[in-house]
C-alpha cells in the first residue's frame, strides 16, 4: 500500500486555472458529476475575465486573476490555460504545496515529470511526490494508449501507424467559434474569415496541427510519438499524421497496429471488451461503429472496425473515438486528481 498523496479530508481546496475556457468549463462539470470532494472551488483565468462568474454545484463563483492569486492553501490545481501560463505559474503553485495537474504540453516530456493516463500508468504518479506537477497527455495520445495498452500487455506491439481526425474543440473556444462562423458565412455565400486555423476549417480538412518541424512532421504528430513511448514505457515504433476536421467534439483515429507475435481481431475484440475505460462497438452487419457524434459527451474510449490487416501478418486495424475535451483533457485530469486523494 503506497502512502496517500493528500491526507483524508471531507473536502479539498481545488483551483481550476483556465476556468472560462472550453476544457476548464468541462473540468468544472466533471468535478461536479463525479462528486469530487470540493470544499472550496477557486476559478482562475487571465485578468481579461477576472470578475466573471462561473457556476459550480448550482452556486456562482467569481473568476479571479491568476497572476494576482496567492496559491497558499490550495490542495489541487487543474491547469488548462496554455503552455506559457503553466510554465510561469505551475511552479509557484507546486512550491506552495499544491499538486498541479497540467493539461498543456509544457511539462509532458520533462523526464522528472509524471505523464499519466490512469488506465495505463497510474504508478507513474509516484514521480510527483517531490515536484508536485503531473502532466496530462495530449488528447489524441490519451485515447490511443487506452486502446493499445490491453493489447500490448497481451502481445507486445512492434509498430503503430495512426491517422487522426481531430475536432476543433481541441484548439479551444475560439476555434469552435471559427468553425461555426465560417459555416454560417459559407452557407450565406459570404467569404469565410480565417483567424484561428492555418486554413479554412468549414467544409475542409487540414493536415496540419501545431507547428511544422524540420523533419516535416508537425509538433502534434511528434507529441503522439514521444508521449506514447513515455506513457507506455515501451520502445515500439509509432508514426502519425494528425488532421483537423470540421467536427466540434470528438477525435477519431484510424490506428494500424503490428504485433511482435500472434494477434488477431477476435482476440483483440475480447481483450478490449474487458479493458478499463474502453467500450467496443463493432458490428459491421448492423452498421454499428463509433463516431464522434455519439462519443461526444461520453467518458469511454470507443473502439470499432477491429479487423485483421489483410496486407500484413499479426496486424490489426482499429477505429478509436473519444470525446477529446472529456477523456482527452478534463476527465483524464479529474481522474488524476482522484488518484491524488485516494487513500490506498
Ligand atoms: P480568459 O477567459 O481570461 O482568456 P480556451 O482553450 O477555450 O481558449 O481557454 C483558455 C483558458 O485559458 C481561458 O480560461 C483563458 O482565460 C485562460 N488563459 C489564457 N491565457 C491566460 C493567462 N495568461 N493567465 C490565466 N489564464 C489564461
Amino acid at each position: 500500500m503506497s502512502k496517500p498523496f493528500l491526507p483524508e479530508q471531507t473536502g479539498y481546496t481545488v483551483a481550476v486555472v483556465g476556468a472560462t475556457g472550453a476544457v476548464g468549463q468541462t473540468m468544472l462539470s466533471i468535478l461536479e458529476e463525479r462528486k469530487f470532494p470540493v470544499a472550496d472551488l477557486i476559478p482562475l483565468a487571465s485578468s481579461r475575465s477576472a470578475g466573471a462568474q462561473v457556476t459550480f454545484q448550482g452556486r456562482d463563483y467569481t473568476v479571479q486573476d491568476l497572476a494576482a492569486f496567492d496559491p497558499t492553501g490550495v490542495d489541487i490545481a487543474l491547469f488548462s490555460a496554455g503552455g506559457g501560463t503553466s510554465l510561469e505559474h505551475a511552479p509557484r503553485f507546486a512550491e506552495a504545496g499544491c499538486y498541479v495537474v497540467d493539461n498543456s504540453s509544457a511539462w509532458r516530456m520533462d523526464p522528472s515529470i509524471a505523464l499519466v493516463v490512469p488506465e495505463v500508468n497510474p504508478h507513474a504518479l509516484e514521480m510527483a511526490r517531490e515536484n508536485r506537477i503531473i502532466a496530462n497527455p495530449n488528447c489524441s495520445t490519451i485515447q490511443m494508449v487506452v486502446a493499445l495498452k490491453p493489447l500490448h500487455d497481451a502481445v507486445p506491439i512492434e509498430r503503430v501507424v495512426v491517422s487522426t481526425y481531430q475536432a476543433v474543440s481541441g484548439a479551444g473556444g475560439k476555434a469552435m467559434d471559427e468553425l461555426a462562423k465560417q459555416t454560417a458565412q459559407l452557407l450565406n455565400a459570404q467569404q469565410a474569415e480565417v483567424n484561428v486555423f492555418p486554413a479554412r476549417i468549414a467544409f475542409n480538412v487540414i493536415p496540419h496541427i501545431d507547428v511544422f518541424m524540420d523533419d516535416g512532421y508537425t509538433k502534434e504528430e511528434r507529441k503522439m510519438i514521444d508521449e506514447t513511448a513515455k506513457i507506455m514505457e515501451a520502445d515500439f515504433a509509432v508514426t502519425a499524421t494528425t488532421v483537423r476536421v470540421p467536427v466540434f467534439y470528438g477525435h477519431s483515429e484510424a490506428v494500424n497496429v503490428t504485433f511482435t507475435g500472434p494477434m488477431n481481431a477476435e482476440r483483440a475484440r475480447e481483450l478490449l471488451a474487458d479493458a478499463e475505460g474502453v467500450c467496443v462497438v463493432d458490428d459491421p452487419a448492423g452498421e454499428d461503429y463509433p463516431m464522434p457524434s455519439e462519443a461526444a459527451g461520453s467518458d469511454p474510449v470507443w473502439v470499432g472496425r477491429i479487423r485483421d490487416d489483410q496486407s500484413c501478418a499479426n496486424t490489426l486495424h482499429l477505429w478509436v473515438v473519444a470525446d477529446n475535451v472529456r477523456k482527452g483533457a478534463a476527465l483524464n485530469a479529474v481522474q488524476i486528481a482522484e488518484l491524488l486523494i485516494r487513500q490506498n
